[in-house]
């Protein structure tokens, strides 16, 4: 899988429910249309690894009874699109914790994850009881671990060192898709996004399609990545 790396923050699902006098979980229903399609998409347009904000360690602080929806969502989504998952070669992981996630949930998402193990077309990673910073935490316990047990010492501890605890062999964040028109990370892959293309979007998630994901990669394709260096080599000035 040498693809492209996309993450996104699938947001906007309340407002489209709002604009059209739906309850909110109306829009996370409609919102996994959008998944299918972009998971179906992905593929196609070289993106190997795609990374899905689904639920953040902060929206535990939603009511209980949209909490509730969402979980029985993911669910029914493990349920409902495994075979496709598995026709396609689709490899499903989750990221975040996994101590507080509903154990009917749980147990579904964990049976996918076994079942499209070996899938190689496309890495599909949800995010789920995500927080970045908490992931960010638990690589520097791990380090913290090594210091105490005597096998590292505190200036060895190089953001070189950090990387492989956070990306856990997954290619680096190429593009940070978010929709519905904020502006912010959320606590999204913080460390990950170092060096990512940003790409902010009106389009309320329920009405992303494919043709949006294709207009961000073309955007992407526009970017000039240098990654802190330069871009290439400026022509030598000839010193007479
Ligand atoms: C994103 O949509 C889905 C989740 C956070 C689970 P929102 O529910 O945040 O939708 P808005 O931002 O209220 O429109
Ligand atoms: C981020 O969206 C989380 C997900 C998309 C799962 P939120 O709607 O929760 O984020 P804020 O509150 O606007 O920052
Ligand atoms: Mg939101």
């Amino acid at each position: 899988m040498s693809g492209l790396h996309v993450g996104i923050i699938m947001d906007g699902n309340g407002r489209w429910a709002k604009s059209r006098g739906k309850p909110r979980w109306r829009g996370h229903l409609a919102g996994v249309d959008s998944v299918r399609d972009i998971v179906r998409s992905a593929p196609n347009l070289d993106v190997t690894t795609l990374t899905l904000y689904a639920f953040s360690s902060d929206n535990w602080k939603r009511p209980p009874t949209e909490v509730g929806r969402l979980f029985w969502l993911l669910r029914e989504y493990c349920r409902r699109e495994r075979a496709e998952l598995l026709q396609n070669g689709v490899k499903v992981t989750a990221i975040g914790r996994r101590d507080r996630i509903p154990r009917s949930a749980l147990g579904t998402l964990e049976e996918l994850e076994d079942a499209t193990r070996h899938g190689t077309t496309l890495h599909l990673r949800l995010a789920i009881d995500y927080s970045s910073r908490w992931m960010i935490a638990q690589a520097a316990a791990e380090l913290a671990r090594a210091v105490a047990r005597g096998t590292l010492a505190p200036e060895e501890i190089y953001p070189d060192l950090m990387d492989p605890l956070i990306h856990r062999g997954v290619p680096h964040l190429d593009l940070l898709i978010r929709t519905a028109g904020e502006q912010r990370l959320s606590d999204f892959m913080l460390w990950e996004a170092a060096y990512a293309e940003l790409y902010y979007t009106n389009t309320l998630w329920p009405e992303f399609r494919a043709r949006n994901l294709v207009a961000a990669l073309s955007e992407f394709g526009r970017r000039k990545r240098s990654f802190g260096g330069l871009l290439k080599i400026e022509p030598s000035v000839k010193v007479s």
